[in-house]
């Protein structure tokens, strides 16, 4: 989690730094701030909540000067959100300061050794521990910050990407990582440091992605990046492909709104060079060149957290049905705790916007290590994922800032139902009319999302109407009951009304005990396969007297007699159809929480790249 800053070169770093938080801040949002060097003083100002709130607490008399600074958002993990606990942080002897972005796992018997010798700590944090024993080694060993940085990060456990500042050396920026992001941007004569590249493209495009157990020796015209063996490794500089606009509102109200309206240009993004219906052909290039070990595997294993989860269960119904291969769903992080059974040969197939989710990330070392073919299904261009992934398949969604995944879904969704497909094709388990049919539906998808998107008023109207309710259930069967475990996360997250997704048939097992006539049911009753049945369950609901709310069919003439809202989707293939019917999920979740009046791109509590375990 968290957003990390920094920047070394000719320009006022303070203003650099400051704007670079606010594009980071969707990752971190409990705290800000930011340590100044100004010749050989050192100016440190952090405040609890938004990078805005920093900002008013700074005052005119403030010394903002300097052409070097590093700053942070915090995502809390040890010690409450507070000013004391915010980066950064400043070591005994004052002379360093430091931000951090992970978890030292180890942080407590350091702690106690550092309390041994006297150091006393003004914060909770581990970051705070880390810094001082990076102080107390340099003190001991008479040796350079970057001799004892890179002896403490030998003996800590856990995972951190930090920057870190020395008064006394006022001309460089020293940055590890470990399981955490870090990107150096290459300007001239001048340097750029942050978790990500949104701050980094309005000054340059080239950028280094710092790799696991690597030093970067930061100087205005000068990056070193060295191993913790002390040993020179090359730099491997590469061009952004992203613009500025890409990550900025674009006269919306909320980036989730942005995100929700791009949809139909991001999913024809992902589709783009790739399906080609008129020459019932479909290129992908991951895909095929690694057929030999796709249609060797004796099952597939999805691995993923939150939204890209419920894309992976999406996925195991496509796959298993279209290509006859088996597929397990893992939780990555209980996946990755749970001593799983893998074999050379099996396929893991990595599902991620971010690309730098730690417990997905931690499960995929670990199966890479036990001989797992791994393939990604990332967003992020260059992220440690993909990077990590032997072969795999981007889901050119473009720069997803709200918290809230969304676009990503669909995007996900549309390079799991391409894989499915072509897996499928070479597997000779779909005939030729049915593989044609499909493209032909996958095609029409982004004029479907748009056909939604025109008029959301509907939607709105229902928001109004149940904003109020503590709890909602959302149902589905078959493909779209992950649609409906999706549409309960981002109603949990963005309202903080709690919400359960169910097995529309499960519903009876135990869920129909909640139901009376305040509970809200959401039904994705689309017409497929499962319809009948469905509409048998939206009986039951209103025979407890539930409110019903469906997601039909356009031209259902069935459902809105019974429920007591309907929001219309046009038809599509029950296989096809998530990409669709998720959407209005995606609005509802967002007027209900814009009507209660929450920032619905940062929700409390949440970040947008969990890089903590
Ligand atoms: C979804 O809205 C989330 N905020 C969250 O569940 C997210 O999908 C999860 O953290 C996984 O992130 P990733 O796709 O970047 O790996
Ligand atoms: N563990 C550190 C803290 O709690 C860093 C958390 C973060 O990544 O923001 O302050």
């Amino acid at each position: 989690m968290c957003g990390i800053v920094g920047y070394i070169g000719p320009r006022q770093a303070y203003p650099v730094v400051i704007k670079g938080l606010k594009r980071l801040e969707y990752r971190g949002y409990d705290s800000a701030g930011i340590a100044l060097l100004n010749q050989q003083q050192l100016n440190v100002y952090k405040k609890k909540g938004k990078v805005a709130d920093l900002e008013d607490s700074i005052v005119a008399t403030s010394d903002l000067g300097g052409h070097i600074a590093i700053g942070h958002t915090r995502w809390a993990t040890h010690g409450e959100p507070s000013d004391r606990n915010s980066h950064p942080h400043v070591s005994k002897s004052g002379q360093l300061a430091m931000i951090h972005n992970g978890i030292i796992e180890n942080y407590a018997p350091i702690k106690e050794e550092l309390l041994q010798k006297g150091y006393e700590f003004k914060s909770d944090t581990d970051t705070e521990v880390l810094l001082n024993f990076i102080e107390e080694i340099r003190v001991k060993n008479e040796c350079s910050l970057e001799e004892a940085l890179r002896i403490a990060l030998k003996r800590i456990v856990g995972a951190y990407c930090i920057l870190l500042v020395d008064v006394n050396d006022p001309d460089t920026i020293l940055a590890a990582r470990k399981g955490s992001p870090l990107v150096i941007g290459i300007g001239k004569d001048e340097h750029f440091l942050a978790s990500d590249a949104s701050p980094i493209i309005e000054y340059t495009k080239e950028v280094v992605y710092v790799n696991d157990y690597q030093i970067a020796i930061v100087k205005r015209d000068e990056l070193v990046l060295k191993n913790l063996g002390n040993e020179k490794e090359t730099p491997f500089i590469t061009k952004l492909d992203m613009e500025l606009a890409a990550i900025e509102k674009g006269g919306y109200d909320h980036f989730m709104l942005k995100e929700i309206h791009e949809q139909p240009a991001t999913i024809a993004d992902c589709l783009r060079g790739r399906l080609q219906v008129e020459h019932s052909h479909l290129k992908l290039a991951g895909v095929e060149n690694n057929l030999d070990k796709l249609l060797a595997a004796k099952r597939f294993i999805m691995v993923a957290c939150g939204t890209s989860w419920h894309a992976g269960l999406v996925a195991e119904y496509l796959i298993e049905e279209l290509c006859r291969i088996p597929v397990e769903v893992e939780y990555a992080s209980e996946f990755r705790y749970r001593n799983p059974i893998i074999e050379p040969g099996d396929v893991i197939i990595a599902i991620s916007q971010s690309g730098e989710t730690a417990d997905t990330l931690v499960a995929l070392e670990n199966a890479k290590e036990k001989g797992a073919f791994i393939f990604g299904v990332v967003n992020s261009v260059g992220s440690s994922i993909a990077r990590l992934s032997h072969a795999g398949a981007y889901t050119h969604s473009g720069p997803e800032i709200g918290v809230a995944s969304t676009k990503a879904f669909t995007g996900q969704l549309a390079v799991l139902t391409m894989m499915a497909l072509k897996i499928a094709q070479a597997k000779g388990t779909i005939d030729e009319a049915r593989f044609d049919q499909l493209l032909g539906e996958l095609a029409a998808v982004p004029d479907k999302v748009a056909a939604i998107l025109k008029d959301s008023s509907n939607i709105e109207r229902i928001a109004a109407k149940y904003k109020d309710a503590s709890d909602f259930l959302f149902l589905g069967r078959g493909y779209n009951f992950p649609v409906a475990l999706e549409g309960a996360l981002k109603l949990k997250e963005i309202s903080y009304i709690h919400a359960e997704g169910y097995p529309a048939a499960e519903m009876k097992h135990g869920p129909i005990a909640l139901v009376d006539e305040h509970l809200p049911v959401v039904f994705v009753a689309t017409r497929d396969r499962f319809y009948e049945k469905i509409v048998s369950n939206v009986q039951e609901i209103k025979a407890r007297k539930g409110k019903v709310i469906c997601i039909a069919s356009e031209g259902d003439r069935v459902i809105p007699g019974m429920a007591d809202d309907t929001i219309f989707v046009p038809d599509a293939d029950e296989l096809i159809g998530p990409m669709i019917s998720v959407v209005p999920l995606q609005l509802l979740s967002y007027f209900v929480g814009v009507l209660k009046g929450y920032d619905v791109d940062k929700p409390r509590n949440l970040a947008k790249s969990v890089t903590v375990e």
